[in-house]
């Protein structure tokens, strides 16, 4: 066999052996506990319908964008939908990106330079790690959500510092204490980054506003792909900071820009989130509710929470697929989260709830979690 195949054998060999071998499945018509459209948008037929209707403004509209933002795939459009969007978020300007992996990708490796210090929380999602890892800057963690151990990193800081942080975290589900955060960074002159992808949606229009946050924080990066129901990302910032990843963000210069349907359909996502307020409730009634019935059994192994992520831990890879396909086989879509994407010993059943799922389905779900203590 071939050196390469036989590299890719061993190393799929391995994953099997540790009971974490990736499959792509398709959707399994159960009923949803683990996708990230919190609000409904992503199925919602009055976004599709609000779509339809504005679509037909722009008869010329192209089906594809054509080419990359610099070269033929820039419109009035998305510069006016940008600005649209940072207004929305209350900050001076924002960059639409390809996705939030792209977002975090461009900022993270153009922005910090040789002798800088970025500063992640020790949880922070991939996008960020692999941007950082991209840069030359001196990059360290701190314990999760810990503000001494934060302050401790910062104290040790060469260059410019960055700081990033998630509102949400995307397997933990809890916040971020950012207005500590926020004081602490500037007492180090250090530039907090915030990435809301779990907030947006689920607290209002992102938890840096919900906390009149906005003049403090440096970035942040809001994704549509999450409660809006969309795709795509955008990073907030200054207009400086704007210019500089047009110019430097290797994420957004090398690639194809969105096409025209994937900005109307936020833009729309926007519009619905707006009128939302019904279902933006409904979504935090129904956390309250798992909460509740989780904790009556599973205090211990829920981690704390309050966002639409509820994570239950279930230590061991072959332990948290076993509940996870069980509770599948009832009926409902629930995900185990592996190891290496979690810490071993911290796999567990990652439960997505959305305004859409009913208060029976919660109760039975809790019911099913509850008679599979470990
Ligand atoms: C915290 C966080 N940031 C960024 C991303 C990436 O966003 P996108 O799915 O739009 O690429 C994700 C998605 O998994 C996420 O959880």
């Amino acid at each position: 066999m071939n050196q390469a195949e036989k590299f890719i054998q061993q190393k799929l060999a391995q994953r099997l052996q540790d009971d974490n071998f990736r499959v792509l499945k398709t959707a399994s018509g159960l009923i949803d506990f683990c996708s990230n459209d919190y609000l409904g948008f992503a199925r919602s037929e009055k976004l599709k319908a609000l779509v339809q209707a504005e679509i037909k403004k722009y008869p010329a509209y192209l089906n594809g964008s054509g080419g990359s933002r610099l070269l033929s795939g820039n419109t009035a459009f998305t510069e006016e939908l940008e600005q649209q969007i940072a207004t929305i978020h209350q900050a001076e300007a924002g960059l639409i990106f390809n996705s939030g992996y792209d977002a975090n990708l461009g900022l993270f490796s153009c922005l910090p330079q040789k002798g800088d210090t970025i500063i992640t929380d020790e949880l922070i999602h991939a996008c960020i790690i692999d941007g950082a890892r991209l840069s030359y800057a001196n990059r360290f963690s701190f314990k999760h959500n810990d503000l001494d151990d934060l302050e401790k990193k910062l104290k040790n800081v060469k260059g410019i510092c960055y700081v990033a942080v998630e509102s949400v975290y995307s397997m933990d589900g809890d916040t971020a204490p950012l207005k500590e955060m926020s004081q602490l960074t500037a007492k180090y002159n250090a530039n907090l980054i915030v990435d809301e992808a779990h907030a947006t949606g689920v607290f209002g229009k992102g938890l840096v506003q919900q906390l009149q946050l906005e003049k403090q924080i440096f970035a942040r990066t809001v994704t549509f792909g999450k409660a809006l129901g969309s795709h795509g990302a955008i990073v907030l910032g200054s207009k400086n900071l704007r210019n500089y990843l047009i110019n430097f963000a290797r994420s957004f210069i090398y690639t194809t820009a969105p096409s025209f349907h994937q900005l109307l359909t936020t833009q729309m996502a926007y519009q619905l989130l707006e009128n939302s307020a019904e279902e933006q409730n409904q979504l935090l009634l129904l956390i309250g509710l798992f909460k509740k019935e989780v904790q009556k059994k599973q205090a211990n192994s829920l981690i704390a929470s309050n966002s639409a992520i509820q994570s239950v831990l279930a230590p061991g890879n072959a332990h948290a697929k076993q509940i996870a396909e069980y509770l599948q086989k009832n009926g409902f879509d629930v995900r185990a989260i592996l190891s290496p994407t979690v810490p071993a010993g911290m796999e567990r059943l990652r439960i997505c709830i959305h305004a859409y799922n009913s208060t029976e389905e919660i109760t039975k779900l809790a019911a099913l979690i509850n008679g599979n203590e470990q």
